[in-house]
């Protein structure tokens, strides 16, 4: 079965591609590797002696979605990881934001639902919650105002998937909400690379434990957790890429509820930065440069799933805990950084 994934170079996209992989689909990529780069496919093949179809293609441009359609009409699912996604960036590039993540999936769903078998995966994210009134949190908690740009055109994804399952029921969707996503393929073919100054904790910590950064700051000792600093649920990128499969399976096998489904994807547990510190130096044997600082705008002070339904609905649970996820990532910075 060919399924497509959009974004399939990406950090959870190409471990998605793998997964899929390992399963017997047919991958077709996506991808204008405008954050990310081609020799993420040689990783690829490496770990599952399979290379995917793949397609440089900007999804901004609509006449080259409609004609990737026309080409591969037999696509029996589409995951679509594509989108920008930092933070920070959303907040000074608001357009262009709205435009990638927004134009891209409206696209996707036109075509997609010209087709005779159309179902379709979306990257959302527990961003959508905001500073839940309860831990964990569930999918039934409110969506709460979006922070930035970023956390927005997530919110409206959602809606714009929603409503279109309302008058297509032809059209089968999930939406995953993923907590936070860390750590490498075990065999380091495959990881995040960043661009830039990271903005996520976990390759800020390994690129300063292997010297690229002096320290690691950590925004706010003063919250009201047991150690002071935020906590979150840090989910394993294999775990989460499985559960794209399942996700897929699901809708394939025509076993969803609705034709608009959530679930949140993390591991339940909450751990602190200080935790998620501790948890590297364990594992790499090294002791992390770091040092409290203010508290940063914009950060809730703890966030951690309620995996009831994922485990109870979906079949999915994570395997792997943050020792492993930690150990794998700083496997991969190596990796990378001694070629
Ligand atoms: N990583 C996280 O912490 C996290 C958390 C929640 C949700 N998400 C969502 O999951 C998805 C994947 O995230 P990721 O961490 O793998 O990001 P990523 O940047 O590594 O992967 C996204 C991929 O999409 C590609 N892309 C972007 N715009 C495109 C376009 N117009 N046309 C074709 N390709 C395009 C990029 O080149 C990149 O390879 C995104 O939608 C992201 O918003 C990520």
């Amino acid at each position: 079965m060919k399924v497509l994934v959009t974004g399939g170079l990406g950090f959870i996209g190409s471990h998605t591609v793998v997964e899929l992989q390992n399963e017997g689909f047919e991958v077709v990529i996506i991808d204008d590797l405008s954050n990310s780069s081609e020799d993420v496919l040689d990783g690829i093949v490496a770990i599952s002696g399979v290379k995917p179809h793949f397609e440089k293609l900007d999804l901004k441009v609509k006449e080259d979605v409609i004609s990737f359609f026309k080409k591969h009409s037999d696509v029996a699912g589409v995951i679509h990881f594509a989108a920008s996604k930092a933070v920070g960036e959303s907040v000074n590039k608001p357009l262009m934001y709205y435009e990638n993540n927004i134009n891209t999936l409206v696209y996707v769903l036109q075509e997609l639902s010209k087709l005779n078998t159309q179902n379709f995966i979306f990257s959302s994210s527990c961003t959508v919650y905001g500073q839940a009134d309860e831990l964990p949190i569930s999918e039934n908690a409110p969506v709460k105002p979006a922070e930035s740009p970023y956390g927005n055109t997530k919110q409206i994804g959602e809606e714009i998937i929603k409503d279109t399952c309302k008058i297509n029921e032809n059209l089968n969707s999930i939406a995953l909400r993923y907590f936070n996503p860390i750590g490498a393929h075990f065999s380091a073919e495959i990881g995040e690379l960043p661009i830039g100054v990271p903005q996520n904790l976990v390759p800020y910590i390994t690129q300063t434990a292997i010297g690229m950064r002096e320290q690691l700051s950590v925004f706010g000792g003063d919250y009201p957790t047991p150690d002071g600093t935020c906590i979150r649920d840090y989910i394993h990128v294999v775990d989460l890429a499985k559960a794209h499969v399942v996700a897929l399976q699901r809708l394939l096998e025509n076993k969803n509820v609705s034709n608009y489904e959530v679930f949140n994807l993390g591991t339940g547990t909450g751990s602190s930065v200080l935790e998620a510190i501790q948890s590297f130096d364990r594992v790499s044997g090294k002791k992390l440069n770091y040092k409290i600082v203010d508290r940063r705008e914009g950060d809730v002070v703890a966030a951690y799933a309620e995996t009831k339904k994922a485990n109870d609905v979906l079949g999915w649970k994570t395997e792997l805990n943050l020792d492993d996820a930690m150990a794998s990532a700083w496997k991969w910075e190596q990796k990378i950084r001694n070629k």
